[in-house]
């Protein structure tokens, strides 16, 4: 919607300052205000019309409210002065029709003296002002300025609304993009930690991500939400990132050392304390704290259940690999001293064919694994 107003010939220093600006910032140069003046009596049209017309308006004229309606829809206004009484109806239906339509036209409505409480409740009903007749032409200037400045206030404030909400939308949509972006380089990062990890442990070669996806099927089965997910993915992923840094005769620091290595990383610190507890047992029985039941992060207690599962059914210098049926029953046997036996329920009730499909999907290496990608884990009760 174009911006209506332009007053080149009323207020000569702002006219100046506004044209130069326009200059400056090419936009299109303001036209003059058009006002409809609607009024059954010729010669108060005429007046009004070389009054407005001297200040350089563009002025055009109704002889009734029907008239004026018609001309509405023909041309855009930037304000309507009508007469209240007219021969074919008066002006308040006029004011109620243009209202409906476009309700920042401003409406002056014109009446005789006698109208006054008529003129008051005509701008109850939405009238901008009134002029009561007979009225200098200094008066009708005035009140003509006021109403066209009302009407170039609402309408600045409509812009500015407008570019405001395109601003918020495009800013909006430029952060989500940036936090996408930083999301995938975390996980490109654990990936890296991870390969390097896997390295240093040529025989697990594959555990990380095992054990994470079977983390992330077993935490969707237990009804945890995305956001929880991948805090506790990070945490099964990096869970014995610890190992890089000490010798094998220390190992059990290896829990303080991987959550000393995590915790200073921002988008890691929640899950830096499902490294410290993953090798805790529900009885207390476990390191480094020998804490027990709730106090282990529920995390902890699933990672766990998923950690045992893939080592039973995963190669060993010392022994072959058992089925996922046997790694069951395994679970069941801890269920209330190593483990949770809240996740012994769930884990119990997920179908092998999940286990075996995901197990499948990583060692298989058909397509690229992400470790992190939530989404495509199935879930057990679609199965
Ligand atoms: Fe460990």
């Amino acid at each position: 919607m174009a911006l209506n107003l332009a007053r080149p010939h009323i207020v000569p220093p702002a006219a100046g300052s506004r044209a130069e600006s326009d200059a400056h910032t090419g936009s299109r140069p303001r036209r003059p205000a058009r006002i409809l003046v609607v009024d059954d009596e010729p010669h108060v049209r005429t007046m009004i019309a070389s009054a407005l017309e001297r200040q350089g308006y563009d002025v055009q004229l109704a002889s009734s409210g029907r008239e004026g309606l018609e001309t509405l829809e023909r041309n855009a206004f930037d304000l309507v002065l009508t007469d209240i009484v007219m021969q074919d109806g008066n002006g308040i239906t006029l004011l109620e029709r243009i209202h409906g339509q476009q309700p920042q036209l401003p409406v002056v409505m014109v009446t005789a003296i006698h109208d006054i409480s008529v003129a008051i409740d005509s701008m109850r009903r939405g009238a901008y002002d009134y002029l009561l007749k007979p009225f200098e032409r200094e008066h009708l200037v005035n009140t003509v300025q006021r109403a066209l400045d009302h009407r170039q206030a609402l309408q600045d404030s409509h812009n500015y609304q407008q570019n405001l909400e395109q601003v918020v939308r495009a800013r909006t949509e430029m952060l989500r993009q940036a936090m996408e972006n930083l999301e995938h380089s975390y996980d490109v990062t654990l990936e890296a930690l991870g390969d390097a990890l896997d390295l240093k442990d040529s025989e697990t070669e594959g555990h990380s991500k095992r054990v994470t996806a079977y983390t992330i099927a077993l935490a969707r089965a237990m009804g945890i939400g995305p956001a929880q997910i991948k805090v506790i993915a990070r945490g099964a992923f990096l869970h014995d990132i610890g190992k890089m840094a000490i010798p094998d005769e220390i190992l059990r620091e290896h829990c303080a050392r991987g959550y000393n290595m995590l915790r200073k990383i921002p988008f890691l610190a929640e899950s830096a304390e499902i490294v410290y507890a993953h090798q805790e047992h529900y009885d207390g029985s476990g390191y480094p704290n020998a804490s027990c039941g709730t106090e282990i992060p529920i995390g902890a207690r699933i990672f766990a259940v998923a950690d045992t599962l893939d080592a039973i059914t995963s190669d060993r210098p010392y022994r072959k690999a058992r089925s996922f049926d046997a790694a069951r029953e395994e679970i069941l046997r801890c269920s209330g001293s190593q483990f949770d036996p809240t996740v012994v329920e769930v884990f119990l009730k997920v179908p092998n064919e999940l286990w075996h499909e995901l197990r499948s999907e990583i060692t298989g290496q058909n397509k690229r694994f992400s470790t992190f990608d939530i989404a495509p884990v199935p879930d057990p009760s679609d199965i």
